[in-house]
């Protein structure tokens, strides 16, 4: 069971990705971005359908040329079962599924958001990567979720956080698209947030129990505050958007920091790592080194590519399931809802 090669799809919004592994080493990943979606503001569902059809057998023909691999070589396919977006996972799950039977090829299905913790087995050819030990602590922070989850082996996972309403990703996005900024809004507000005050805005910061989060009344707070001053100055955004991104920001990572911090505290557990797209964000991870500093973590921050959505992380979390047997089978069916993954 030593070289066991694993092609790995992703295609659960609208990025349509694959990538080769050798065990848990990458020989190559392929992203196609969809940027059919910018001019509206936010994924539309329909269009990333389609767009994952025009570009789901390009890719993986490409990967599988960029890893010098045959299509007999593979020995497994790991696909995203969810959660996404159905239409979105269907393309993903079906090409899995007439790949398998054309070829003999048997399929693991893969859970995303443990792709994206395990996205910190991934090793480079020409270096390893730092691997957190279980058990560790991983901040989960997507345009969809956002989690504290206690990984105790890459089939033992426990959520000891959630957001009760809407995922940090979704709250910068949601912000920045009343700014009139570009979507996805979070990279545009990492990089406006620089040149930013951080203290030039107050807003609103939750009470939540536990280690729970919630980010709406953050992003209502941020709403009344451009609609109470816009009135006043119809160029207020205009003119404050630096100071804007910056306060909204570091408030978003104030929030974060503060419970996964409580968390490490309460489970004893000094190995924390981020995941997640809003995982690529300056400001974040800036924060979560300096508490490792202060709290005596290792601190593992994910590469910039393995933040966003890609097929590596869904490649290494396949690895371990087929390692395990759990082998998928062809009856199965995408699964839009976190809440109904098994
Ligand atoms: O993990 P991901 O690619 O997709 C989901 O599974 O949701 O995360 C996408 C989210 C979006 O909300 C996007 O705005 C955010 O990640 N994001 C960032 C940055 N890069 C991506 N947020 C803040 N700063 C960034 N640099
Ligand atoms: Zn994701």
């Amino acid at each position: 069971m030593d070289d066991i090669i694993i092609l790995g799809i992703e295609s659960s919004c609208d990025d349509t990705s694959a990538a080769v592994l050798h065990n848990t080493t990458l020989l190559s990943s392929v992203i196609a971005s969809q940027a059919v979606h910018e001019k509206y503001g936010g994924v539309i569902p329909e269009l990333a359908s389609r767009a994952h059809q025009q570009n789901i057998v390009p890719v993986v023909d490409t990967v599988l040329k960029e890893a010098g691999i045959t299509i007999d070589k593979v020995d497994a396919i790991a696909f995203t079962r969810g959660p996404g977006l159905l239409g979105s996972l269907m393309v993903g799950t079906s090409f899995a599924k007439g790949l398998s039977i054309a070829n003999n090829i048997p399929m693991v299905e893969v859970n995303h958001l443990h792709g994206h913790i395990l996205s910190h087995f991934v090793d480079l050819p020409d270096r390893e990567l730092p691997h957190p030990q279980y058990p560790f602590l991983c901040l989960l922070v997507s345009g969809g979720h956002t989690q504290i989850v206690k990984v105790d082996a890459p089939d033992k996972m426990e959520i000891v956080g959630t957001t009760i309403d809407d995922a940090a990703g979704e709250a910068l996005d949601k912000c920045a698209k009343v700014m009139g900024l570009p979507y996805p809004g979070g990279p545009v507000i990492d990089r406006l947030a620089k040149e930013g005050d951080k203290d030039a805005f107050k807003f609103a910061k939750p009470r939540v129990e536990g280690f729970n989060y919630s980010f709406s009344g953050l992003k209502t707070s941020f709403l009344y505050t451009l609609r109470d001053q816009v009135a006043v100055d119809p160029d207020f955004i205009e003119k404050n958007k630096a100071d804007l991104c910056a306060s909204l920001l570091y408030t978003v990572v104030d929030i974060l920091a503060d419970k996964l911090v409580k968390a490490s505290k309460q489970f004893g557990i000094k190995d924390i790592a981020l995941g997640g797209g809003v995982s690529a964000n300056s400001a974040l991870r800036a924060r979560i080194e300096a508490e490792g500093k202060r709290h005596h973590w290792r601190t593992f921050l994910p590469e910039l590519k393995f933040t966003t959505d890609n097929a590596a992380m869904i490649a290494v979390a396949g690895y371990y399931r087929y390692l395990r047997g759990e082998l998928a089978t062809l009856d199965l069916t995408p699964i839009a809802r976190y809440e109904e993954m098994v």
